[in-house]
């Protein structure tokens, strides 16, 4: 640690005297390269309909997307998340509709690429809990989460996604070996240039709760994920995890949720010096949104939660708030 002097002489308030020379020293920026914006897409034309417990955040139907997608482009934000809420009726216990080529995820993939083609990155979420009649992750047998049976699954639900055109594979499932096999199996049928972004790092929160809404997932939730997702008591845990997904082929990995684990992403970027995304969740924007609304916070509680992931080490953030851009960064 180098210090220069001793107060007197010494007085750290100078450079922070002025608007000019604080933006002079400034260690950290936010700007649209920062930022993931994750759509939900929903079934129907022309719908755009508010999530109740995400005030700001809504589901389209996919011929209703390009307004927020051109936002997206215009604020330089580099990729989107997608998130579908399907019809009911299409789950069942074991996802089948994941595996469906003309599922809603496959439709809003192709539209988009057609029609932006290399101008934003898509993700995909790679799990079954959009498409599960329980809200599990994975296969569910006897209380059980299977895991091997569930990578099968996995795998298949990956290349689908990548053979509609979807950038970048985003297993976050949890899942041991998945990563592996994901690889292996985009090698063999020849997209071996589509990225894989592990949810290396998620823990079994209760911040995804208003995310469940979105996909219609919460209610029928059997039972909790702490099988597959993290204990949130543990930090050593999330490295071996990280540098297995690494090894499995990984590359790029999410640290998941976002502000209460900003020491996981410092962890994880000192020791792997790898992408590190992080996710601001559901549940933490509607924290933020509702203080805001109800005039606890100002509105620049949001551009310094999100600084918060710069400075922990985050190369990107994933976060509802992307949509609001202009206004943030303003
Ligand atoms: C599920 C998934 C979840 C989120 C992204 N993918 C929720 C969960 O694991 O139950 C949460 C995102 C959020 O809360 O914003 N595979």
């Amino acid at each position: 640690m180098i210090i220069t002097g001793k107060y007197p002489k010494l007085r750290m308030r100078r450079l922070r005297k002025e608007d000019w020379s604080r933006r002079l020293v400034r260690e950290n920026t936010l700007s649209g390269s920062d930022f993931v914006l994750p759509i939900f897409i929903t079934e129907g034309k022309n719908k755009k309909i508010q999530i109740k417990s995400m005030v700001g955040v809504y589901r389209y139907s996919i011929d209703n997307l390009s307004g927020i997608i051109d936002r997206a482009i215009k604020n330089k934000i580099p990729m989107i998340a997608l998130f579908p809420q399907i019809n009911k009726k299409l789950k069942d216990l074991y996802g089948s509709e994941a595996l469906n080529e003309d599922n809603l995820i496959s439709r809003a993939i192709v539209k988009i690429k057609k029609k932006y083609k290399n101008k934003i990155g898509i993700m995909c979420d790679v799990a079954l809990d959009p498409y599960t009649s329980h809200g599990h992750d994975g296969l569910l047998k006897k209380k059980e989460i299977l895991n091997d049976e569930t990578i099968k699954v996995l795998v298949k639900q990956s290349l689908l996604q990548a053979q509609m055109g979807c950038d970048i594979i985003a297993p976050s499932d949890m899942m041991d070996g998945r990563i592996g096999e994901i690889r292996k199996e985009l090698d063999k049928n020849g997209y071996e240039k589509v990225q894989i972004l592990s949810y290396a790092v998620k823990y079994s929160s209760s911040f995804y709760g208003p995310f469940r809404d979105a996909i219609g997932s919460k209610k029928s939730l059997k039972g909790d994920k702490k099988s597959y997702q993290m204990d949130y008591s543990n930090l050593n845990e999330a490295i071996r995890e990280v540098a297995i997904d690494i090894k499995e082929g990984a590359d790029m990995v999410m640290v998941k949720p976002g502000l209460p684990y900003l020491d996981i992403i410092k962890e994880v970027k000192d020791n792997f010096k790898i992408p590190v995304l992080a996710y601001q969740v559901s549940g933490e924007y509607s924290l933020i949104t509702n203080a805001i609304k109800n005039k606890i916070l100002k509105q620049e509680s949001v551009y310094e939660t999100l600084l918060s992931f710069k400075r922990a080490g985050a190369n990107a953030i994933v976060s509802y708030y992307a949509d609001f851009l202009d206004k943030i960064l303003k």
